[in-house]
């Protein structure tokens, strides 16, 4: 049911602001991970670098976008169609972002989203994470997104997805601290109890996970060793082609 592949995702965020860096950081990664098989890279540049990218991949990596609409075409001024995504070939779209929410996205959007992702057979990575992790106060914030984010889904809906725990304040460069493997661990159980009481069924085999928040080279390991987490979301280490190929190596099943 669900992927057997390890995965690895980048999200380049705004990070990237020219058509020539992003295809040298495409090219190069790609020339260094053409033997590595196991392994699904999703590289996700802004929209405006989607096709540049794409023309200058070579097919060893996959290309997804940032964020989307929950409407297949109209009036949405500045909004990107699943519906034109999928068209331009891409094949996942991150969704849920904490810094898209922040702007106001709520979860019954992102709901709404990941349907209509699932609509055009686009596999949604959905993100979700605590604000805060000093209170128990978590564990309600945690089980409220998974509720609202993932209401009426059918499991084999939500084996089509994945999953991205994020913890807020583990996110970027200047994050306060790293988010410890046992907390990681601990915040996937919650997830997949709260959509398991939602189906009356054990969920776990349907979902697939990956972490996301300060990954870089030298703890990629210790996330991927977490029971149930599939491989790892990279935000601004990935940017540096070269610590971005070697997460993959780690993650790679071949070198492990
Ligand atoms: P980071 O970003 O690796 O820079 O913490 C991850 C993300 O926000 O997706």
């Amino acid at each position: 049911m669900k992927s057997k592949k390890r995965i690895v995702i980048a999200n380049w965020k705004m990070e990237v602001t020219t058509i020539l860096d992003a295809q040298l950081i495409v090219r190069s990664t790609e020339g260094l991970i053409e033997r590595i098989g196991d392994v699904e890279v999703i590289v996700c540049p802004s929209f405006v670098h989607i096709v540049p990218v794409m023309n200058a991949s070579n097919g060893t990596i996959k290309i997804g976008a940032q964020n989307s609409s929950e409407m297949p075409r109209g009036a949405y001024t500045g909004e990107s169609s699943p519906v034109a995504l999928a068209d331009a070939g891409i094949s996942h779209v991150i969704l849920g972002h904490s810094e898209v929410r922040a702007k106001g996205e709520t979860d019954e959007l992102v709901n709404a989203k990941i349907r209509a992702l699932l609509r055009m057979g686009l596999t949604p990575i959905v993100c979700i994470g605590e604000k805060d992790r000093s209170t128990s106060a978590y564990e309600e914030d945690l089980k409220e997104q998974a509720t609202k984010v993932f209401k009426s889904f059918s499991l084999d809906e939500l084996a089509r997805m994945i999953i991205a725990y994020e913890p807020i304040w583990a996110i970027g460069a200047h994050a306060k601290r790293e988010c410890e493997p046992s907390e990681c661990r601990d915040a996937i159980e919650i997830i997949t109890k709260t959509i398991t009481t939602m189906h009356s069924r054990d969920a776990s085999m349907f979902l697939t996970y990956v972490y996301g928040g300060s990954v870089h080279p030298e703890n990629t390991q210790l996330y991927l060793d977490v029971p149930g987490i599939s491989g790892v979301l990279v935000g601004h280490a990935s940017i540096d082609f070269k610590k971005f190929v070697e997460i993959i190596k780690i993650t790679s099943q071949e070198v492990r």
